[in-house]
């Protein structure tokens, strides 16, 4: 195994980032994705931390943190952008709260638990109410200024509700929902434009760009989360020394008269009034006290975290209190009375021991990489998706390399990406095998098709016990107890080769396997018996039909009304029902006039008590 210097590496690095960064900021056509480029200077950045000694003055990583694009007019912060400390972990959280209680005591802090965005921080200036700037964070000091960009969200009011103070700095995050940025990059690839590596990124790219005409296309969004105030020089006193917090929104005068104009005190109160003005702040917050309260918010939003329509890599604390955080103060980078309890990182690197392919349901071969266990987002993973052929030639990974995987929420772990400068000498190309791994069929990739496939049908062992999972899930005919461990014994024992031969198990043969004492087999007979009186919606779904998922079977069950009826229709039957197009109405068809399909579909009809009628559609109220 022949590796190159370390200082070969880091050479290869700058050169190959500066180039990038040359292609993408000067000459505006970007050479490689996000992630790429993320990924090697995030390389450069550890190999120089690791080794000071090769790190160079004109190193691009010298650079980062936030250059301004020199072709958007510099837009300089009256009062400085911050950020936030990290904590990752609940004892770096404790410690937080240990320090803000021992600097506040005999007093005890409440804290405004807000999300923390996953997009790019912005300021908004507001002149008598009117929106007159718009500029990103830069390096804290000096941003861009994206006036004309901003200007195209949507939700960012161009004129504020209600009387505000002469001169007011909204500070916020810009962000992209991620069904919005799914069809953003769906367009860019129909287009064989550039994809974006995640909606953050995608954010920033359709923030910061000369032609407003494109962010506009983009649909962001901003959300609300503090205020840099400044009085108008003639019209009032100077901004409040500490950080983004403390300050006055509005001129003071009494709520009661004068609807939104308010004097705030706290982080939670600003964020209420922020919103009487017409702007978006974001509903999960919450005002908490002690290490407890803050535990149970960060716990409760992270079990929420995949429902939200935007990515969020953690939860902020605030003091809530102004006159507490000013007690506090900032350092140089960020404030103290603010802390951001990050997410574990859902993405790690790890090394490639080899690519297996997994066959799926109907055949599909996929193509997974075995890893060395490594942990991302607090899970052990040992393999990942690498989706089909094309991607694994796309992304170049190959057996040996270093990779970045992530895992996000409940889906399946994939691999993003190879970082080639990692690769050792006797790397290995992944070769799709010709047949099965399981049954030794062959292995085929029709023309103008992405996934290859198994050819065996369901003489594919695989493919069997993928078909009674299927047959079995919670959706379909629902039989509690029948997981993967059990089927795989019932398959590779040959006692169940199909769906139909559930029906006819009995207690002495479930008792003959592994881990199946007398009260687990009767348990699973009573489930299997009361999977027979299934509804026809239910059993369509539970075969298994290529693209028929479960609302186009509930959709089938509505027309037809029986089975007779469904089986006996042509192709021409089937386009009549909402939402079966050509696709979907020749794979039905295809699958019925299976003649092995229509034999165990005959049993299963003579086993199944009559489908009961799917309901009448509701009606409206
Ligand atoms: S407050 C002085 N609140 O996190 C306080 N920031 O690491 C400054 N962010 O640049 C920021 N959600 O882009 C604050 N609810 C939130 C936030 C938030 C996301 C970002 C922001 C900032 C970065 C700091």
């Amino acid at each position: 195994m022949t590796r190159p210097s370390l200082a070969q590496q880091a050479a290869a690095l700058r050169e190959r980032v500066a180039r990038w960064d040359h292609a993408y900021y000067v000459l505006d056509a970007p050479e490689v994705s996000d992630a790429v480029y993320d990924q090697a200077l995030r390389e450069l950045q550890r190999l120089e931390a690791e080794h000071p000694q090769l790190r160079t003055p004109d190193s691009p990583t010298q650079r980062v943190g936030g250059a301004p694009r020199a072709d958007l007019p510099p837009a300089p912060h009256a009062v400085p952008m911050l950020s936030l400390n990290n904590a990752l972990t609940d004892a770096e959280a404790e410690a937080f709260d240990a320090r803000v209680q021992a600097a506040l005591a005999p007093a005890t802090p409440r804290y405004c638990c807000e999300l923390k965005f996953d997009g790019l921080a912005v300021s908004l200036r507001y002149r008598d109410g009117v929106l007159e700037r718009g500029a990103t964070r830069g390096d804290g000091a000096i941003g861009e200024d994206v006036t004309a960009n901003v200007r195209t969200i949507r939700t960012v009011p161009l004129r504020l509700q209600g009387a505000v103070a002469p001169l007011l700095e909204v500070r916020g995050e810009v962000l992209m929902f991620r069904r919005d940025f799914e069809r953003l990059n769906a367009r860019q690839r129909e287009q064989g434009a550039r994809e974006f590596a995640n909606p953050r990124n995608a954010a920033a790219g359709s923030l910061r760009q000369l032609d407003a005409g494109i962010t506009t296309q983009r649909r962001l969004r901003f959300f609300a989360y503090g205020v840099a105030a400044l009085e108008d020089v003639d019209a009032g006193p100077p901004p409040a020394p500490a950080g983004e917090g403390g300050v006055p929104v509005g001129t003071g005068a009494p709520a009661a008269e004068s609807g939104s104009l308010l004097t705030v005190g706290s982080q939670s109160a600003l964020l209420d009034a922020l919103q009487a003005l017409g702007l978006p702040v974001c509903e999960h917050r919450a005002v908490v006290e002690g290490i407890g309260g803050l535990r149970g918010f960060f716990e409760a939003i992270a079990q929420r975290r995949d429902q939200l329509p935007y990515e969020i890599d953690g939860v902020v604390f605030k003091v809530d209190d102004f006159a507490q955080q000013r007690r506090l103060g900032a350092l140089a980078r960020a404030p103290r009375w603010a802390v951001a309890r990050k997410f574990a990182p859902r993405e790690a690197r790890t090394r490639v021991l080899g690519i297996d392919v997994q066959v799926g349901r109907t055949g599909a071969i996929t193509p997974v990489a075995r890893l060395e266990p490594v942990e991302v987002g607090g899970v052990v993973v040992s393999n990942a998706s690498l989706h089909n052929e094309d991607e694994v030639r796309r992304k170049d990974v190959r057996i040996g390399d270093t990779v970045v995987v992530r895992r996000a929420g409940d889906v399946i772990p994939e691999v993003l990406a190879s970082v080639p400068e990692l690769r050792p000498g006797d790397a290995r190309e992944f070769v799709m095998p010709r047949r099965c791994p399981v049954c030794g069929s062959a292995i085929v990739r029709e023309e103008g098709e992405v996934i290859a496939r198994c050819s065996g049908g369901l003489v594919c062992p695989a493919q069997r016990k993928q078909a009674l999972l299927h047959f079995a899930g919670r959706r379909a005919l629902d039989i509690d107890g029948l997981g993967d461990k059990l089927v795989d014994q019932l398959v590779d024992s040959g006692i169940v080769s199909h769906p139909a031969g559930l029906f006819a198990l009995d207690a002495v043969v479930l008792q003959g396997l592994d881990r199946m004492g007398e009260r687990s087999a009767l348990n699973l007979l009573a489930a299997i018996a009361a999977a027979r009186s299934t509804s026809l919606e239910r059993f369509l779904y539970a075969l298994g039909i290529r693209h028929v998922g479960e609302t186009t079977a509930r959709d089938l069950a509505r027309h037809f009304g029986s089975y007779a009826a469904f089986a006996a229709a042509s192709e021409d039957d089937l386009l009549k029902v909402p939402d079966v197009g050509p696709v979907v109405a020749q794979a039905i068809r295809k699958f019925l006039d299976e003649p092995r399909n229509r034999a165990e579909i005959d049993v299963l009809l003579a086993t199944l008590h009559p489908l009961s009628a799917p309901p009448p559609p509701a009606r409206a109220q």
